[in-house]
């Protein structure tokens, strides 16, 4: 393949992740995006709504009981000329960790709000995650067919609360019972929502909104309101400005409602026509372009035990640059060492395929024996770290026992696996070789105690302990760390490296630790072992 086709197989790349607080119909939204890419046939197929599907993200055990087929993290489609990559964000804030984490792996995002409700404590959360990269929003809200706050209100709730500016891509027209459809602003056309069918019918351009085919189509009340409200939001809000766009700053909004198919299509020609190709990636040193020959890329989630009957690890890697085809030959740069990758994985909405080529922006799997962690990054040889995936101090520790103790041991090895994964932080402490395990939001425990008991056959209990949070320790100098080590001996462990960690039972024992240890640097985010 050339290079000017290389170049236009990465520029056609649109990898992103969908944004929402809990019910506002990202997975409803997921599905129909998948629909229009062709890559399901049925509405339907993405199952497991609500608190099943947010409690027991991705591949866990109820959602396998209700036979789900879709690889959810990651997803593979075609539309409109570009290749598009959605990347599953778990919808509970339990497990904003693992969103965190995919959000670096994204390009873009798209925020879907509840016209009803506007922006949402989980929505605000992870769109401040969006903001500290500088991600490109494009807003969907969503459920028009419903009774729903004022389109200005909503506007100028995203402007205030987000501090971003705000340019409406469609207007709707009416809402709830009286919602007829939506007027694109940005390619004068006029779409008018079907209710009976339960689908979109055909846009019809208009010349602009004079146009007497607004007339003929809509009742007349309906069309003043329109012309009105259209001219008000076009003198209020800035024209579409795709710099400021792609640098975080602006978000075009589209209205609609999923469930209908309504608004989808503008949605996905938007993320095609507007949203980045993949963006350069920082790494420690210097930034990778895309469109350098040399494949690289970085381990953002690990997935153990996708299949029950194989027992195997996929590493999620965001290919950074280059044009990658199986079997090509990538060097771990934590390791030092080199493999071929036989058997990379594509993701599709139902399947999951060999990976015959992938591009820089696209994600492959890399099955593998527990040698790729988070963080990990790869490349044909030059020793680059990619930076900014960070592991969080956990703020919730239990400690963890297997019902039999005799098990004690396999145990370990089930926790390893599990912290290597990223799905919680496992300290082994010094004194008592007692495993903790640390988490960021409660119910994590509860999917854990689930996962050991059916995917490692070992029933345990999870207990509260008197620890209310860890810090990783460091200093300069190895002998003042194995000097505080020393001192704090019944307070430290070490996490699944083998590095040190300070389990603080409160602030003040935290605060006079670091009082008394003025070179010690107690450390709330790791980054992932280099
Ligand atoms: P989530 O992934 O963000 O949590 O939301 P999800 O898509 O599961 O949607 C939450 C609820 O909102 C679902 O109803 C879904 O059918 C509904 N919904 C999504 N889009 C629209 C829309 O455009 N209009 C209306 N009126 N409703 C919408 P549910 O009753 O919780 O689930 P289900 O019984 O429909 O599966």
């Amino acid at each position: 393949m050339s290079d000017a086709q290389t170049k236009q197989a990465i520029e056609r790349r649109r990898t992103f992740a969908i944004i929402s607080h809990p019910d506002a119909g990202k997975t409803t939204l997921t599905e129909k995006l998948l629909l229009f890419g062709g890559a399901i046939q049925l509405a339907g197929a993405v199952k497991a709504r609500g608190d099943a599907r947010r409690a027991h993200s991705d591949w866990m055990k109820v959602e396998r009981e209700r036979g789900i087929s879709v690889s959810a993290s990651a997803m593979t489609f075609d539309y409109a000329g570009c290749t598009f990559n959605l990347l599953d964000t778990p919808g509970h804030e339990d497990f904003s960790e693992d969103t965190y984490r995919t959000l670096t792996a994204v390009d873009s995002a798209v925020m879907v709000l509840d016209a009803a409700k506007g922006i949402e404590g989980q929505t605000r959360k992870l769109f401040e995650v969006c903001r500290l990269r500088d991600v490109p929003i494009i807003t969907f809200i969503n459920k028009l067919d419903r009774e729903a706050r004022d389109p200005f209100e909503l506007l100028d709730e995203i402007e205030q609360t987000l501090q971003l500016e705000v340019t409406p891509a469609s207007w709707p027209i009416g809402m709830g019972q009286r919602f007829k459809g939506c007027y694109n602003l940005f390619k004068d056309e006029l779409l008018l929502i079907n209710k009976g069918e339960k689908v979109t019918s055909d846009a019809e351009r208009c010349d602009g909104l004079a146009d007497k085919k607004l007339d003929e189509r809509l009742p007349e009340d309906a069309v003043a309101t329109l012309r009105e409200e259209v001219e008000m939001a076009r003198g209020l809000c800035p024209e579409f400005n795709l710099g400021s766009y792609r640098e975080g700053n602006l978000t075009p909004v589209f209205f609609g409602s999923a469930i209908n198919n309504f608004g989808v299509k503008e949605l996905l020609d938007g993320l095609a026509e507007h949203a980045p190709p993949p963006r350069p990636q920082p790494s420690a040193g210097r930034t990778v372009e895309p469109l350098e020959t040399p494949v690289t890329g970085f381990v953002f989630k690990i997935q153990a035990n996708m299949d029950p009957k194989h027992r195997d690890r996929i590493a999620f890697v965001r290919l950074c640059s280059g044009h990658f085809r199986r079997g090509h030959k990538l060097k771990h740069s934590r390791t030092g060492k080199t493999s071929n990758v036989h058997n990379p994985l594509l993701f599709l909405a139902q399947s999951r395929d060999l990976a015959e080529e992938a591009y820089a922006g696209d994600i492959i799997g890399i099955p593998n024996h527990g040698n790729l962690r988070i963080g990990d990054t790869l490349t044909e040889g030059e020793d680059i770290k990619f930076t900014g995936i960070p592991s969080f101090a956990p703020e919730l520790l239990q400690t963890v026992r297997p019902e039999d103790p005799m098990r004690a041991k396999h145990l370990g090895r089930a926790l390893q696996q599990i912290a290597e994964e990223g799905a919680a932080r496992v300290f082994k402490t010094n004194i008592g070789s007692n495993w903790i395990v640390g988490v960021v939001g409660a119910l994590q425990f509860e999917v854990l105690a689930d996962r050991i008991r059916t995917e490692y056959d070992i029933p345990v209990k999870f207990e509260g302990t008197a620890l209310q949070t860890a810090r990783w320790v460091e200093a300069d100098e190895q002998l003042e760390l194995k000097r505080f080590i020393e001192a704090n001996g019944g307070a430290m462990a070490e996490d699944h490296d083998g590095a040190p960690v300070f389990l603080a039972r409160n602030n003040w024992h935290l605060d006079t630790a670091a009082k008394d240890h003025p070179k010690i640097r107690f450390l709330k985010t790791k980054e992932q072992t280099a």
